[in-house]
């Protein structure tokens, strides 16, 4: 990877997540190379229908938002996720392409590709990580590459790397908490009056829900998460279909406003936690007091514990969902890169 000029950056998707990190990068250009020493170019963004745009000097992001506020195509170009990843050009390919849980794409084959030539993978996409995570990691270490994924697990509130670095030599025995904006966002609404449907197409017009959002209301996305917080900080890989999954369907307003009235809320937990055999993950509903620390996160606000040897609980709450939320996750993971290239250092994200 070059890290004597600009990081040329390739995305691969231009809908909520691209778009939110790229309207992050024109507002910090400037204060991104002065501060944190991470010049970039944009040379490639294609999407799956608003076409693509080419430069190797660099496109201009303003204008790329401009074209998409107005409904026009990125651009012309015709080329593949995987070819545009592969361009000469590409140091770091920016995977915010939408998560598809049943066969990772296109998302798998463009990592595939890309850590497979050397170009590191900065991603916010669930389905690579919770298919293919010990296959990408060590593709990523054998080519010396970067697989990083932070917006994974609640949007850009550090949880996975918080874990993995800022918690490096704690052992976390379990990881417990809310972590899923959409159903969280739905049933806040709820408790204040809204109809679930109404509560659905707020969370779906400030972007926090999935490309299909039975994958939030049934449990998919908390059901990944937390496959991935198994896999990523416990160490242990499951399979997805060995999450315990109850979504927040069968909830109605009724149920939430009979929550209330007894001092309780309804909130969707999510939890990793080691067993004697190994690891256990679940999804559900679940009815607590209100004097639960849980019980205040609302919105798309999510919250995590890690429980740990050395340091008992340690609890980080923040958004989880969201344009900008989860592009500054991307953002956050790039200049980790940057740095760890510059010091001649390499920490992809690795289990266990
Ligand atoms: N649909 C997800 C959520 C997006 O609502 O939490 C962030 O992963």
């Amino acid at each position: 990877m070059r890290i004597d000029s600009s990081l040329g950056l390739c995305f691969i998707g231009f809908g909520n997540v691209g778009q939110g990190l790229a309207r992050i990068l024109v507002r910090k250009e400037r204060e991104l190379a002065e501060r944190w020493g991470f010049a970039f170019r944009t040379v490639a963004v294609v999407t799956r229908t608003r076409g693509a745009a080419l430069s190797s000097d660099g496109l201009s992001l303003a204008d790329l938002l401009a074209r998409v506020e107005r409904g026009e195509p990125v651009g012309n170009e015709r080329i593949s996720p995987v070819e545009a990843a592969l361009l000469p050009e590409t140091d770091i390919v920016l995977d915010v392409t939408p998560t598809n849980l049943i066969n990772g794409e296109p998302g798998l084959s463009l990592t595939r590709a890309a850590l497979g030539s050397g170009r590191s993978v900065v991603s916010s996409n669930k389905g690579p990580v919770s298919l293919a995570l010990a296959e990408l990691k060590e593709l990523a270490r054998a080519r010396g590459a970067h697989y990083r994924f932070e917006g994974a697990v609640m949007s850009g509130t550090p949880s996975l790397n918080l874990a993995l670095e800022s918690l490096a030599g704690c052992d976390v025995r379990e990881v417990q908490g809310i972590v899923n904006g959409t159903t969280n966002y739905i049933l806040t609404r709820m408790e204040e009056g809204f109809e679930y449907a109404d509560a659905l197409r707020e969370a779906q017009e400030k972007g926090y829900a999935e490309a299909d959002p039975a994958g939030d209301v049934d449990g998919w996305d908390a059901a990944v998460k937390a496959q991935i917080l198994a896999a990523a900080v416990l160490g242990f890989p499951l399979p997805l279909d060995a999450v315990e999954r109850t979504g927040i369907g069968a909830i109605s307003r009724a149920d939430v406003e009979a929550a209330a009235k007894r001092g309780k809320r309804i909130k969707l937990l999510a939890k990793a936690a080691r067993t004697t055999g190994g690891v256990a993950a679940s999804v559900a509903p679940a009815e607590i007091p209100l004097s639960h620390p849980l019980a205040s996160v609302g919105g798309a606000t999510n919250a995590l514990t890690f429980t740990t040897d050395t340091l008992r609980d340690v609890t980080i709450i923040g958004p989880g969902a969201g344009r900008e939320e989860t592009g500054q996750a991307l953002l956050s993971d790039m200049l980790a890169i940057a740095a760890a290239e510059r010091h001649g250092a390499r920490f992809s994200v690795k289990a266990g």
